[in-house]
């Protein structure tokens, strides 16, 4: 038996190398195809069928089982369309761009730095006049038609859209879904009872009108993300919870010589400076761990440290998980320290201020300002609901009623179940008072780790893709042709956990089956039943999606309630009594 894994590489027009046994396989089998087919696709949009769709939520599920679970994040789920005010705070509006040219002679737009990628080192840290210079100097022509390209210009990538049936307030769709973290900070602090440091994750969809997305599922319009957000205090050093990650050893690429990389373990990288933070390394050990138990070989992956002039408008140094493919390195995580950057630009934008507390060593005499009522006013106004109206007062944000006074305009303040209440201004307010405080306000930092969930699939795909050229199972078939194909997803991510056979068509051998379907099912395990075809063509069908285990009932079955488990990667077989099946099953997905 011939086994390859890594295998023939195709391109289609401009598509990246993926295997074509594997490409032909996820289309056929329903994991992920091109959107709109019927209407000739739309570049950068791709639909996840039903096994893909499994297979994302089966990485989501280990994902939130680590950043949740383990690591204790909050958990949100926050719109995709943000008003502009939003991005023009985040510098999404001004800065979240790529070079793009077009060909003067056919319009086909390409992103500048892709059209001298192997011709400049890096070319996406070169400036919109470094780009235009280099493709001048190295004549670069349109690569569709040959013709003369033109300038290169600044090219936001978000979508605009707009809000409202007469379209008068524009917004965008999120680029990362990193921003209404940042917006909804305090309440977030506040929910976390203002402990620190702690961290806030989402998941869902990102969107970003890429130039010219010729990468298939790669580069896409509309993406999957995992994001998490880490609020610290920077005056706090030391980070206890790093101990774990420590002496963990990563393959690193930093910039000071990016054509070189280092093995290093994690503690020695912040220790010589070449990783700035405890915080940050401590998520780059959680992010390796994530990509292990997901199924890629610690030996195909690499962090790569950003060049000062490929960093993000909002980082202050980024190191993103690359992973090799058999087409290149690329980045399916990147994980940044955003410094107070995003707090910092939200509460300018808004008039909030974005802080959290910290305790003083020595308690200090400190001025604030509180906010004061009329209850002379407000009792005949608000009546039986005048307390709750003065509790709802006193957590606004003063910056918000200062606001309110300058333009004298009423206070709305909402109570829970009673709808929003108009607070005549001049029954509220601001007094300057001092008093002994043991705590000062200070702007988080923020370490971010950004995970692309499709670019994921791709890897864990290519990783488990196995063709053997002759199989036992195969030749028995008559009239197939091709080579074995073989998904060795790990069991946590396989879309389809068990598929379950009767050997048979007859006997009441399927009603065990069933039966056993229906036990699995209970134990919330995705299963696939079938019972046509020879039992060797049913075992390939479920090796091809990644189906890690399958079971067959027999006649033995109708003595003894026994029936067989096979094992996709060895082919194994077992026989067990069908009570223990389920529990079995689960044993194994959960590798206990
Ligand atoms: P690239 O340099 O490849 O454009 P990026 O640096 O812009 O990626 P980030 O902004 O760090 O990517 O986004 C975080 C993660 O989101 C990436 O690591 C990647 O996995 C994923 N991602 C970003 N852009 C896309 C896209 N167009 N299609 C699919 N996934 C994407
Ligand atoms: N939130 C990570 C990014 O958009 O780059």
């Amino acid at each position: 038996m011939v086994e390859r894994n890594g295998m023939s590489s195709f391109k289609l027009g401009k598509e990246p190398a993926m295997t074509e046994g594997l490409y032909s396989l996820l289309k056929r089998r329903g994991f992920f195809w091109p959107s709109y087919g019927i209407y000739g696709g739309v570049a950068g949009f791709y639909d996840l069928g039903p096994l893909g769709s499994l297979l994302c939520d089966n990485i989501e599920t280990v994902w939130k089982n680590i950043f949740i679970v383990s690591e204790d994040y909050l958990l949100v789920d926050c719109p995709s369309i943000a008003p502009e005010i939003a991005f023009k705070s985040s510098g999404h509006l001004e800065k979240f761009s790529d070079h793009l040219t077009r060909c003067l002679n056919c319009s086909t737009a390409f992103r500048a730095d892709h059209l001298l990628e192997g011709v400049v080192e890096i070319p996406d840290t070169l400036s919109r006049n470094e780009l235009e210079g280099a493709l001048r100097e190295n004549d670069i022509e349109c690569p569709v038609c040959g013709g003369k390209l033109g300038e290169v210009e600044e090219f936001n990538l978000m979508f605009r859209t707009t809000i409202g049936s007469g379209g008068e307030k524009t917004a965008y769709l999120r680029p990362e879904t990193a921003q209404s973290i940042f917006m909804d900070f305090s309440l977030l602090y506040r929910t976390n009872r203002e402990r620190m440091p702690f961290g806030v994750a989402q998941i869902g969809k990102g969107f970003r009108n890429e130039i010219s997305p010729r990468q298939g599922i790669l580069r896409l319009r509309e993406f999957h993300m995992a994001e998490g957000e880490f609020f610290f205090d920077p005056a706090v050093h030391g980070f206890p919870p790093f101990e774990r990650f420590k002496d963990t050893t990563v393959r690193a690429v930093p910039n000071n010589d990016p054509g070189s990389t280092v093995e290093v373990t994690l503690g020695k990288a912040v220790e010589n400076g070449m990783i700035c933070s405890e915080v940050l390394a401590h998520h780059m050990g959680i992010t390796m761990s994530f990509a292990l138990k997901i199924g890629i070989p610690k030996d195909r992956m690499r962090f790569r440290q950003h060049l000062a002039s490929e960093m993000a408008h909002y980082a202050r140094d980024c190191w993103d998980l690359e992973v090799e493919l058999s087409s290149g390195w690329i980045e399916v995580v990147g994980i940044a320290d955003r410094s107070a950057y995003d707090l910092n630009q939200h509460s300018k934008g808004s008039g909030e201020e974005l802080a959290a507390r910290r305790k003083l060593p020595e308690p200090v005499c400190q001025r604030s300002t509180q906010i004061e009522v009329d209850l002379k006013v407000l009792g005949p106004i608000f009546r039986g609901k005048t307390a709750r109206i003065v509790k709802a007062l006193g957590e606004l944000d003063i910056s918000h009623v200062k606001r309110y006074k300058e333009k004298g305009e009423p206070l709305m303040v909402e109570l829970p179940g009673e709808g929003t209440n108009e607070v005549p201004i001049d029954a509220v307010n601001l007094v300057e008072i001092e008093e002994r405080t043991s705590h000062e306000k200070f702007i988080p930092h923020v370490v971010e780790p950004s995970f692309g969930i499709d670019r994921l699939m791709v890897a864990v795909l290519e990783h488990a893709y196995t063709e053997m050229e002759s199989s036992p199972l195969r030749e028995k078939e008559e009239g197939e042709v091709g080579p074995y194909r073989v998904l060795r997803l790990d069991p946590k991510i396989s879309p389809i956990k068990c598929g379950v056979f009767p050997l048979v068509n007859k006997d009441g051998l399927s009603d065990i089956a069933r039966r056993i379907v229906q036990d699995l099912k209970r134990f919330g395990l995705t299963t696939y039943y079938d019972h046509s075809g020879s039992i060797g063509r049913r075992y390939a069908r479920m090796d091809e999606i990644g189906t890690p285990f399958s079971i067959t009932v027999d006649h033995k079955s109708i003595e003894d309630d026994s029936v067989t488990i096979r094992f996709r990667d060895t082919a194994e077989q077992i026989r067990l009594p069908v009570r223990d099946v389920p529990t079995k099953v689960l044993n194994m997905i959960n590798g206990t």
